[in-house]
Order: structure tokens, then C-alpha cells, then sequence
């Protein structure tokens, strides 16, 4: 961490200097860090149990989007482009797999994004994050040598436009419907609302056309200028006709979870000096300490906790939240401030503690606790088992399950690489291995999810979603990698583990503190234009009435 003291030359009648404390932005890497031999070992395990799993792929379900590794079959979840082999495209290029890179920038050539391959509509969050992100990453880990990953990148990213259906409107609907480029109207979540911004404020530098960028920031400054139900912390529901909250209920996890991961990571990877980015997501974080901060009776693990409709505490969490830890570490480092990323420590370690836990050595789906500040109307009452569970673990599983999901071990990997303590190695290894033993389906050699974390005859979950080649695999084999390929002060991951190469950072992100109080960033009125900030270099930004080029 550096704190520099900047001697002011404020030199009254030859006397004194002032020193004024200037918080600068630390790296967020431990500086030197370097991984002891033995990791290479767990690398190449990594690396061969992707080429495994994805030969499976290859073998049962080549072009679809998952896997089936149980059946040696496949399910198009994702209107069937194929999302196995987008999103797993960033993975093969950072592990050296270059045939398989080669046989995807050809396979990708080919698809058809114009339409949906299945008779679904699109989901603009899930569109977003695996394939556009995918595509995206790809062509700049590639050296932007695949123009083609752009083009069909921007193919698919014009019809997910569609979502904003109105020009005055800035926050989009949830899905498209591809045939007949209109939006299904229903409720949106703040995560699907704004975890868009990384991706299509990339896809605007790349292709020139600042459009991209320009709805997708609008939702999430829309999202940001509401007033929340406690400040910084929005709440789930959000309705893009009126651009309201629905509901009060507050979370990290699903529903919510990215929109808060979004906030910081734009303001790092636009290094943009409005400070809006950086304080909300520093308000977010503030709010939740005061608020959700919950730590339980037994071994005294720090959690965070919802809030609920009513504006009741309620202590659950869940795997898709387990990825506040590393998020913190990130952005406590980028504010240079060590309170933000200590208790960024503390929620990695009871994350992992819900993996050390079980007896396969793999984290459940949703867990709660019984905490230190009071049972809650909405809390579980354990039942006997459960209760003999947290008794000896300090959380209870509520949903048993692991269908591949990476965030503990997302958190581990940011753990390991701002601190360097190798215990994160060794819970990385110890995944692995429960993985190999309990996952694997040997008929197939795919990885297939699991019923119940805490059963080692466990019954099995017939599908490999994307993000086991996206996210899991990737976030494994970079911890026991050279720790400067893909430094995390020169990439930001978006929610699927795709790295974006960011500039050098800025020295100061935001103001330093958080908002005094709720509501001090004022909403752009219905219909302004959006005021002019992160130029994307080479992009001439034009804003006006006629750039609404998303309404036909
Ligand atoms: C820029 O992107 C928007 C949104 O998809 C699209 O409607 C418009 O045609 C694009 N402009 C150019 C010049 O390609
Ligand atoms: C937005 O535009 C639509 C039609 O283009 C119009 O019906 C609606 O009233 C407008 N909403 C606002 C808030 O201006
Ligand atoms: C770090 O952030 C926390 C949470 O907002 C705040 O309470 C604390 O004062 C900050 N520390 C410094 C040194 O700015
Ligand atoms: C584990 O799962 C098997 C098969 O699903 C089941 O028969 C068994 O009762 C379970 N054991 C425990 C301890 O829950």
C-alpha cells in the first residue's frame, strides 16, 4: 500500500509546509509475488482437466451450448450458438491451447447471430456476459488479429439493442425476441440492468461506435441516481418502464450481486474521472458494513446478510455471493483502503469455510447462519440436522447443490494474488481434487455438477454450463500461474472471468469517501442527453436526439 505524503509548498513567510495525506491507489498484486515450483504441477492439472471436460464437449456435444456428461449428450440453454466454445475461447488462448483456440475462431466464423437457434428469446445479461464477452476478450488476448471476432460480436450486440425499445429509454428489458427485434416487457433486477457496461464500453472502442457504450452506461447512471432503500445499496427489482425500484429487498447474491461487481470494475477499466462509479460502489460498501455486516454464534464468521422488503435482516448467503470477497480486496486496493479489503479477507475465508466444510470438499448452492445480532423474522429455524451441521461449521446448508459455479474460488484467486499467502494455494489444490474425485464422470471424462455437496455417493447433475470452461477453470490455472499473465492491475474480469486489457491506473478512484447520504447524485432527467464522460480514444462521441440509433 502507498500513502504518500505530498508536501504542499505552502510556504507562509518562509515557516512552514503542510502535509496533506493523499490517498493514492495501490496496486491491487502484491508486489514480487511469485508462485513456489510445486504450483506448476496444480497448473498443468488444471489445464489437462480443461482439455478433458472439453474434449467431452468436443466428443457429445460439439456446436451446442452445454454438455451433458452423464447422458453424452447436450442442452441449448443459450439459444444454442454454441457457449461452450465462446466463452471457454479466453480460457484456451491463457492456457496455450491453440488448436482448440483455431477450431473455435473458425467455429465462430460461423454463427449465425441475426437469430436464435432455439425458440427462445434472448436474455440480454446472459448474451452479454458469455458471448459478447467472450468474443471480446478473445480478440484482444488474440493481439486483435481476429477481426471476425468483432464483426460477429457486433452482429449480435445489434440486435441485443433492441432491449431499449423507446429513445428515451435507459434502462433495457430483460430479453429480445430475435424474429421480431422487440423486447418481452416484464421486471428487471439491477444485476441484468447493469452488468452490461464493461462489455458494450468495449465493444464501443473497438468498432468506433459509441452507441454501445452510451446505453449500457446510461442504465447503470439511471440504476446509480436512484434513491436507494439504504445508500448506495439499490434495491433487486427495477422496472424499465419507469425506471423505479420494485421493492426494497438488498443483497449481494443473485439478482443483485453484479451490478455492485460492475460499479468499481468500470470506473478501473475506463479510468473514467467521474466519480460516480467509484463513490457508489464505495457508498455500496460503506451501507453494507453498517448494515449487513453479521457475524455467527458459532466460530464467529463474518457474513454479509440480505435485507429484505420489509427492512428486516435476513442472514442468508449463497455461492453466487461468494464473490464480494474478491470484489472488495479489488476495489479496497484501488481506494487504498485496508478496512475495506480486511474484511474483503474475512468474507473469502467464510466462503471458503463453506467449502472446507462438506464432506466432497465443495460448496453448497445457499447456506444461513444464526448470528450474533439476533435471530430475524426471515430467518430459517435449523432443523435437528442442520443444527448439528453449524454447531461443529458455523452455517447451515439450505440448498445442497454445486452446479459448477466459480465465485469461491474467484475470491480465493483475488486472495492469493493481493496477499500472496500461499494457504489460498493450498484451498485452490484442495479443490481440484475434490473436483477430480467428485465431479468427473468417467464414462464421458465431462465434469458434471453434484445434488448434494455433503454426500460423497452423491448423485450427479447432467449438465457442464459454460462458465466451468469460463470461470472455474480459468480462475484455478491463473492462481498457480506466473502471477504477472493476466495481473490483475493490468486486466479487469468481467462476471464470467473474461479479462479486458485496462490502461495503467489512474492514481485516485473517486472522491475518497462515500456519499454523505442517500440520493446526492441527482438523476439526468427522462430523455437528456447523457453528459459527456470516458471518452473511449479514437471515438468521436456525438450526442443528440438522432443517436438514438436503437429504435427502428
Ligand atoms: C451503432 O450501434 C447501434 C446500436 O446497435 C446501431 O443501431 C447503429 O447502426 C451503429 N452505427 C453504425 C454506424 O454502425
Ligand atoms: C418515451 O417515449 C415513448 C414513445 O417514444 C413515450 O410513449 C413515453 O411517454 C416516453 N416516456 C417519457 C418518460 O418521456
Ligand atoms: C475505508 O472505508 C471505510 C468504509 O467506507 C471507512 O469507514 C474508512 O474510514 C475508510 N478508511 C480510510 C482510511 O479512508
Ligand atoms: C447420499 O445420497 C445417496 C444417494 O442419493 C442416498 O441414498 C443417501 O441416503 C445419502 N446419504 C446421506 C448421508 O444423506
Amino acid at each position: 500500500m502507498v500513502r504518500l505524503y505530498v508536501a504542499t509548498a505552502l510556504r507562509c513567510f518562509g515557516v512552514l509546509s503542510i502535509l496533506y495525506p493523499l490517498v493514492l491507489a495501490g496496486p491491487v498484486q502484491k508486489a514480487g509475488l511469485r508462485v513456489p515450483d510445486s504450483a506448476f504441477q496444480h497448473r498443468d492439472d488444471v489445464k489437462n482437466i480443461f482439455i478433458e471436460s472439453y474434449q467431452a464437449y468436443r466428443k457429445f456435444a460439439f456446436g451446442h451450448d452445454d454438455l451433458e456428461p452423464v447422458s453424452k449428450s447436450f442442452s441449448d440453454g443459450r439459444n444454442g450458438w454454441g457457449a461452450s466454445i465462446v466463452d471457454g475461447m479466453p480460457t484456451m488462448q491463457i492456457m496455450g491451447l491453440d488448436d482448440f483456440f483455431n477450431e473455435a475462431v473458425q467455429f465462430v466464423g460461423k454463427i449465425d447471430f441475426s437469430e436464435s437457434q432455439t425458440p427462445d428469446t434472448v436474455s440480454l445479461f446472459e448474451t452479454t456476459i458469455r458471448y459478447l464477452g467472450g468474443l471480446v476478450s478473445s480478440y484482444e488476448l488474440s493481439g486483435k488479429q481476429h477481426q471476425i471476432l468483432i464483426d460477429k460480436a457486433k452482429q449480435l450486440t445489434d440486435k441485443m439493442a433492441f432491449a431499449w425499445e423507446t429513445p428515451n429509454q435507459t434502462i433495457p428489458w430483460r430479453f429480445v425476441d430475435f424474429d421480431t427485434n422487440s423486447p418481452n416487457l416484464g421486471t428487471s433486477n439491477i444485476a441484468e440492468a447493469g452488468t452490461l457496461d464493461l462489455e458494450w464500453n468495449r465493444l464501443s472502442l473497438h468498432t468506433g461506435n459509441d452507441t454501445y457504450r452510451r446505453l449500457a452506461e446510461g442504465s447503470v447512471r439511471t440504476i446509480a441516481g436512484l434513491t436507494d432503500p439504504l445508500p448506495g445499496l439499490a434495491a433487486q427489482g427495477i422496472d424499465p418502464a419507469t425506471n423505479a425500484f420494485v421493492g426494497n429487498y438488498i443483497t449481494w447474491g443473485g439478482g443483485s450481486d453484479s451490478y455492485f461487481e460492475y460499479l468499481i470494475k468500470y470506473a478501473r477499466l475506463t479510468n473514467t474521472d467521474d466519480n460516480l462509479f467509484a463513490d457508489e460502489w464505495h457508498t455500496a460498501v460503506d451501507s453494507s458494513i453498517k448494515h449487513l455486516q453479521s457475524r455467527s454464534t458459532v466460530q464467529n464468521h463474518l457474513y454479509l446478510a440480505d435485507r429484505d422488503d420489509n427492512g428486516d435482516i435476513v442472514h442468508v448467503s449463497s455461492h453466487l455471493a461468494c464473490f464480494h470477497g474478491g470484489n472488495w480486496i479489488f476495489g479496497g486496493k484501488l481506494l487504498n483502503n485496508d478496512t475495506i479489503v480486511n474484511i474483503g479477507l474475512e468474507l473469502v475465508e467464510a466462503c471458503w469455510n463453506t467449502y472446507a466444510s462438506t464432506a466432497t470438499g465443495i460448496g453448497p448452492e445457499a447456506f444461513e447462519w444464526l448470528a450474533q445480532d439476533s435471530f430475524q423474522p426471515g430467518d430459517t429455524r435449523p432443523n435437528r440436522q442442520q443444527t448439528a451441521f453449524y454447531l461443529q461449521h458455523g452455517f447451515f446448508i439450505t440448498a445442497s447443490d454445486y452446479i459448477l459455479r466459480p465465485e469461491v474460488l474467484e475470491s480465493n484467486f483475488y486472495a492469493w494474488r493481493a496477499t500472496g499467502d500461499t494457504k489460498y494455494l493450498d484451498r485452490a489444490a484442495s479443490a481440484v481434487e475434490s473436483f477430480k474425485k467428485f465431479l468427473q464422470v468417467q464414462s464421458s471424462g465431462g465434469y458434471s455438477g453434484i445434488n448434494d455437496v455433503n454426500n460423497v455417493t452423491v448423485s450427479r447433475i447432467d449438465d457442464t454450463e459454460s462458465f466451468w470452461f469460463a470461470e472455474v477453470l480459468k480462475y484455478l490455472y491463473l492462481t498457480f500461474d506466473d502471477p504477472d499473465h493476466i495481473s490483475l492491475d493490468k486486466y479487469v474480469f468481467n462476471t464470467e472471468a473474461q479479462p479486458f486489457e485496462a490502461p495503467p491506473a489512474k492514481p485516485v478512484y473517486g472522491s475518497g469517501h462515500p456519499y454523505p447520504a442517500q440520493g446526492s447524485y441527482v438523476m439526468k432527467p427522462s430523455g437528456a442527453p447523457l453528459p459527456k464522460i470516458s471518452p473511449i480514444p479514437g471515438v468521436s462521441i456525438s450526442f443528440g436526439t438522432n443517436d438514438n440509433s436503437n429504435s427502428n
